[in-house]
């Protein structure tokens, strides 16, 4: 059985890098905009073709990093979490993205407490059995309870220790209820312990595959959508599983440190 998924994507327009708050931004690397644009109608074609149902946020000319959809929160029924940006570079995107849901789904929002600092499903990933919570570069380990009062699932905590992969969504992908791909040097022996322990199978991409955000992957049914230029051991993995790759090259924006899953809000 197929589901269908929506996706909430942002276009490129005022995409650049207007500050540094993670290690892949550098001001001097600036982004090519045609590139970013073409980037974003491949991948919004792509998940057209693949059934996905696209909505669009209007971008913003002074938030660049709205892009990346995913940190706008977290959909859980009619319920809209928050995000709560660790940067004030980023907070302002929280009004946008409330009022985007707000009026046009209807959905009741949901804070957290000011201080507690939340950055949506970057750092929130989920099978059909838990929730994956990731904390210690962006989101807090705070954030557990709160979220735990609106979401329907039992919620896993995982510290991240890896500067580069700063939000969960770039070093851990579920595939299913039993499979998993991660970056195992971006958590500590307990966190591995804990995704082992949920995970049958963990598949452990190459370090090249991490250059290029490999992990932060959208599955839609037995598509994979990624990064172009993964492992041929990377690929060989996910064929096994008869699981179909589409790659999308994302250079642009792994110059503001994202990629696939970083671009598209799920829901
Ligand atoms: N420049 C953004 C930041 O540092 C990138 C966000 C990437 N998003 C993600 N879901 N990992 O916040």
């Amino acid at each position: 059985m197929s589901d269908i998924k929506r996706i909430l994507l942002c276009p490129p327009k005022f995409y650049n890098i207007r500050y540094e708050i993670n290690p892949w931004m550098h001001i001097e690397n600036q982004v090519f905009q045609n590139k970013a644009e073409a980037i974003y109608q491949e991948l919004k074609s792509l998940y057209q073709k693949l059934g996905a149902q696209i909505f669009e946020i209007e971008p913003q000319p002074d938030l660049p990093d709205l892009v990346y959809t995913a940190n706008c929160g977290e959909v859980c029924g009619d319920v809209f979490i928050k995000a709560n940006f660790k940067f004030p570079e980023r907070r302002r995107e929280t009004i946008v993205t409330e009022e985007y849901f707000t009026k046009n789904f209807n959905f009741k929002p949901f804070s957290l407490p000011d201080n507690i600092f939340f950055e949506g499903q970057g750092d929130l990933l989920h099978t059909s059995k838990n929730y994956f919570l990731g904390w210690g570069k962006r989101t807090m380990p705070e954030a557990k309870n709160y979220l735990q009062q609106v979401l329907n699932k039992p919620i896993i905590d995982l510290e991240l220790v890896d500067s580069y992969y700063y939000h969960l969504d770039t070093c851990f992908a579920p595939l299913s209820d039993t499979a998993v791909v991660i970056n195992p040097s971006s958590f500590t022996e307990k966190g591995l312990a804990v995704i082992h322990d949920c995970f049958p199978e963990v598949i452990e991409p190459t370090a090249a595959d991490h250059m290029v955000l490999a992990c932060n992957l959208v599955k839609i049914n037995n598509h994979i959508v990624i990064a172009k230029g993964i492992s041929d051991h990377l690929r060989a993995q996910f064929e096994q599983k008869n699981l179909i790759i589409h790659e999308i090259d994302t250079a642009e924006f792994r110059k503001g440190g994202g990629s696939i899953k970083c671009l598209s809000f799920e829901f």
